[in-house]
């Protein structure tokens, strides 16, 4: 059984790539992606990684494996490019705690105030913003933005997590992401008690009672830097559980152990291979952004790779 389903993933990701050839697609898979669909990706990377790969290469489609607001970016960051996102189901809840209105009313309430959206965010949010940032970048482009108070959007966590760092006033907002708010300090103190002189890395998206017990807090991309300056340690890693393949992929001398036993995106597990196969069949489903909303976000997205360009902090 095991090897029969070993032989048709081994097909299938054959046809992904013979097909992507043919087509001149590029296919991007973000570090929570399932095992498989990471292992046939061209790249894989965190949020930063991916967009800026998005906005510089030559393919002609872009399959986007991730969540709904990554295929936005790539699809106002590359607007030749036909980004297919192979699950259009395929969304952030943290994404949707921000809506358009609401940023418009909290504008209105802070005039003076520079509004730095996290890329987990709709096209329509980022489009009222002054500046994107990502989890490796956030704390660069709080500090090189014009304006000492901040409008931070929508992770409330990763807001509170910049704020240690900067004399800016971060106004935050109220949204999480449900993954990573889902562990608490309770869950990393058992973890730690299990494995003892464990490092503990973990991602800013969490509890800031969860960050104050880590001895690194990193983006997935920092994170997959990270594990290769150290070498036959055990690593505590509060993230998604997707993450265990790349770190393993890219440092197999050190011992993995996942923080939390459901540490889970439902999300970015509903990329499979059959539906990346048939997105690039059919060409389907299509992410597009209309020109108006797309047009003032995109200006967000490029501000944040102009400004990030130099060093991440
Ligand atoms: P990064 O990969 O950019 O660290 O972001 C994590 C995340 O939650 C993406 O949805
Ligand atoms: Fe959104 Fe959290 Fe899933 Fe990332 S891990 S896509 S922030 S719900």
């Amino acid at each position: 059984m095991i090897e029969t389903m070993e032989a048709t993933e081994t097909q299938l990701a054959a046809d992904i790539k013979e097909l992507a050839r043919e087509k001149n697609a590029l296919i991007l898979a973000h570090n929570y992606q399932r095992d498989e669909v990471q292992a046939v990706a061209h790249h894989t990377g965190d949020s930063l990684e991916l967009a800026r790969i998005a906005a510089a290469n030559d393919a002609d489609i872009i399959v986007f494996c991730g969540v709904h607001f990554m295929a936005e970016s790539a699809a106002m960051l590359s607007p030749a490019k036909k980004v297919l996102l192979p699950d259009i189901d395929a969304g952030c809840p943290m994404a949707d705690m921000a809506g358009a209105d609401d940023l418009a009313a909290m504008r209105a309430a802070h005039p003076d105030a520079t509004v730095v959206t996290y890329i987990n965010s709709t096209a329509a949010v980022k489009a009222l913003s002054d500046v994107c940032c990502t989890s490796a970048n956030a704390r660069t482009i709080v500090e090189r933005v014009e304006g000492e108070r901040i409008i931070f959007v929508p992770d409330k966590n990763l807001g509170s997590y910049v704020q240690r760092f900067t004399n800016k006033e971060i106004i935050p907002w109220k949204g999480f992401c449900p993954t990573h708010e889902k562990f608490s300090a309770q869950d990393l103190a058992l973890a730690k008690e299990q494995h003892p002189g464990a490092i503990v890395m973990v991602h800013p998206e969490c509890r800031p009672e969860v960050v104050d017990m880590a001895d690194q807090v990193l983006s997935t991309g920092g994170m997959v830097k990270y594990v290769q300056t150290v070498h036959g340690k055990k690593i505590i890693v509060g993230t998604e559980m997707g993450m265990l393949y790349k770190l393993k992929t890219v440092a197999p001398d050190n011992e993995y152990v996942l923080a939390g036993k459901s540490f889970i995106c439902p999300n970015m597990k509903k990329i499979t291979l059959p539906k990346v196969l048939h997105s690039l069949r059919t060409g389907e489903p299509v992410i597009t952004v209309p020109v108006d909303v797309a047009n003032k976000a995109v200006r967000c997205l490029q501000r944040m790779l102009e400004l990030s360009k130099q060093g991440n902090l």
